[in-house]
């Protein structure tokens, strides 16, 4: 049973949700974005911000409570990281797999000449971009160096950035801030990328396809963007949506390496190819009728 605690935060991130949704309806995605970021609501984004950190507080405490449970996305996520780039190696099983596939497309003259690039040595402290981050939950991982950028941050470790209006820049080190916010991300330079429960928060399909193609370019070679989404039904439910990010994902650059249901979330690695001739070849064989370029979620069809 949620406390009533645990009912009032859920109400006020709930609240946040649904009157971004209505505005949407009302003015469309753009002009809703654009009031929902406004100086005017600014209180309403703080609110939500503090509500989400201590109603994440609460997930992580009950990890045996089945209807809180959500908490483990952040372990899930540590652990796959680890394992992919350090324990498991899991980055050279994928490449090794991709190459088998490159080889089989070329000698099939589905694919001409491609060039590959790929990751060198992991380095010791992985580079981390937590997009959407609000508490900055993956701060002390030992062999994480994490980026967290938020709309409006919860805690003072999070930059204050709006993802869909940053600029995605080659050549910088280092992100560049401009009073407070950050105005441009550094192209080709994290290792991982994080979209826990991010996706959903943007009321289009377009802005988060927008996102997908961000991260594509932050990251370097081989690396991953792990995404996590709410999803409480059963497997199977949601399962045409799943096959279209993957499609859509795959026509970005992007393959799916693991896909994991869990208790009220979806939990999704995908990593940037070797090639992205290769991932847009798998797309195009891979694609069902009615699949299109676009990152949809179950609340869209209400
Ligand atoms: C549901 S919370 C998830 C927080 C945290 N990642 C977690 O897993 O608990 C979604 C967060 O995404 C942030 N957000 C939504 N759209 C964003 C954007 N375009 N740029 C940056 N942050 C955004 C919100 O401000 C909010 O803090």
């Amino acid at each position: 049973m949620a406390t009533e605690e645990h009912q009032r935060l859920a109400n006020i991130v709930k609240s946040c949700h649904e009157s971004l949704r209505q505005l949407t309806k009302e003015h469309g995605a753009q002009v809703a974005w654009q009031e929902h970021t406004s100086p005017q609501n600014a209180k309403r984004l703080l609110e939500y911000a503090n509500a989400m950190r201590e109603l994440a507080g609460i997930w992580e405490r009950n990890d045996s409570n089945m209807e809180l449970q959500a908490r483990s996305r952040i372990k899930w996520a540590i652990d796959y990281i680890t394992k992919y780039f350090f324990t498991e190696g899991i980055y050279m099983q994928k490449r090794q797999r991709e190459q088998r596939l490159l080889e089989c497309y070329t000698s099939e003259q589905q694919l001409g000449e491609v060039t590959c690039e790929f990751l060198e040595e992991p380095p010791d402290r992985l580079r981390v971009l937590d997009v959407g981050s609000c508490f900055n939950p993956f701060a002390n991982s030992p062999h994480l160096e994490v980026t967290a950028i938020d709309l409006c941050p919860a805690t003072n470790d999070v930059l204050q950035a709006d993802f869909l209006k940053v600029d995605v820049s080659p050549g910088l080190a280092e992100p560049d801030l401009c009073e407070g916010s950050v105005k441009s991300l550094p192209a080709n330079h994290y290792e991982c990328v994080i979209f826990s429960l991010l996706l959903e928060y943007m009321p289009s399909a377009e802005q988060r396809l927008l996102c997908c193609r961000k991260a594509y370019d932050l990251l370097r070679p081989e690396g991953i963007l792990v995404l996590i989404t709410p999803d409480s039904q059963h497997v199977g439910k949601n399962a045409h949506l799943m096959k279209n990010w993957r499609y859509s994902l795959a026509k970005l650059g992007l393959l799916r390496v693991r896909f994991e249901k869990l208790p009220h979330i979806s939990c999704m690695v995908f990593r940037r190819a070797i090639s992205i001739d290769l991932s847009r070849h798998w797309a195009s064989i891979h694609r069902e009728e009615g699949m299109c370029e676009a990152i949809k979620i179950p609340q869209d069809e209400n």
